[in-house]
């Protein structure tokens, strides 16, 4: 292995995106003993995320799951910054967990290629757009993957390594072993699909489950409540959806409808539905279920 890839190399790891995702990914890393910086367009998102952050910190301390040393050293290794170039001057690995937006994403890779340093790995968050998308505008390919966590990324265990065709076994194995370093348990993809692993199993459930509701043979409630009585599931696929952002279901459909052409693929009208009435589900105080 490469010593310049290799996790002996990584001490900064710099999140792009502050949003749900982006600032648990930063957190995680933050406790696992990385410093740490959050970097986002938003001033604003940027504050939020320290919000929440500090929020969750002190009532992991108030349950007595977590040291007050702890806590505060995992706060004072995060930062926040509105600018790219210099974080990515600094930055080991670089997780991109921004707007899913390929426009959008190849802008910053483009410039990640430029700015970060030259061992720097450059992963995406992203769930719908596999990182050969980007990786050539890095100038970079073998150091970019997928590097896929799951809502809420301080609690879900997986992740997703996906690799794409130029990507060295280096990058993988670093990969692999960051995310274990976060304590998570990392699964590999060896090659790139729609939804890689999870989606694909979680979107045949939602399929299904729209059906039922569809056709009137269950309510959402009933639906939900089997899953979670007869499979073990932590949730119904209704509640999960909620919790995701329906926005974010319409989306991924969409963007796999996009590559697969498929009719299981297709987005479901009813999401849809509640999408275009503001319904995106938690975040928004309404969608399958009303949370007001
Ligand atoms: N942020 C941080 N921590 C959270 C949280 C959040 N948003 N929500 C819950 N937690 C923590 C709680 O603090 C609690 O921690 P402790 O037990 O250590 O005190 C723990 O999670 C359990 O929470 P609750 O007791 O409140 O509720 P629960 O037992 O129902 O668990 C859950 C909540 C973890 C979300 C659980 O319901 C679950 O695992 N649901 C399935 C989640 C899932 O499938 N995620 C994948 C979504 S798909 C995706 O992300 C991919 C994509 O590309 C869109």
């Amino acid at each position: 292995m490469s010593v310049e890839n290799s996790i002996e190399n990584i001490s900064t790891i710099l999140v792009i995106g502050a949003g749900t995702m982006g600032r648990q990914i930063a957190m995680s890393a933050a406790l696992a003993g990385f410093s740490t910086i959050i970097q986002d367009i938003s001033q604003e998102g940027l504050t939020a995320a320290r919000t929440e952050l500090e929020g969750w910190a002190a009532s992991r301390v108030a349950k007595g799951k977590l040291e007050q040393g702890a806590a505060t050293a995992a706060l004072d290794a995060l930062s926040y910054s509105t600018d790219l170039d210099s974080a990515a001057a600094n930055a080991d690995f670089v997780i991109e967990a921004a707007t899913e937006r390929l426009d959008i994403k190849t802008a910053i890779f483009e410039k990640l290629g430029v700015l970060a340093p030259a061992h720097a790995i450059l992963a995406t968050n992203s769930s719908t757009l596999g990182s050969s998308k980007v990786a050539a505008a890095t100038g970079r390919p073998t150091q970019v993957c997928n590097m896929h966590f799951f809502n809420p990324a301080l609690v879900m265990k997986c992740v997703e390594v996906v690799r794409h065709e130029e990507t060295s076994d280096e990058t993988v194995a670093t990969t692999m072993e960051l995310a274990r370093r976060l304590g998570k348990e990392p699964v590999l993809i060896n090659r790139e699909i729609p939804g890689f692993i999870a989606n694909r199993l979680v979107g045949a459930i939602q399929r299904e489950a729209l059906f039922l509701a569809d056709s009137g043979i269950a309510s959402i409630e009933d639906i939900d409540t089997t899953a979670r009585t007869a499979l073990g599931h932590p949730m119904g696929p209704f509640a999960l959806m909620d919790m995701v952002g329906l926005d974010v279901i319409d989306f991924i459909a969409q963007a796999t409808h996009a590559e697969t052409g498929a009719d299981t693929d297709a987005p479901n009208q009813r999401v849809a539905a509640l999408v275009a009435e503001g319904k995106l589900g938690r975040k928004s105080g309404a969608g399958f279920y009303d949370y007001k």
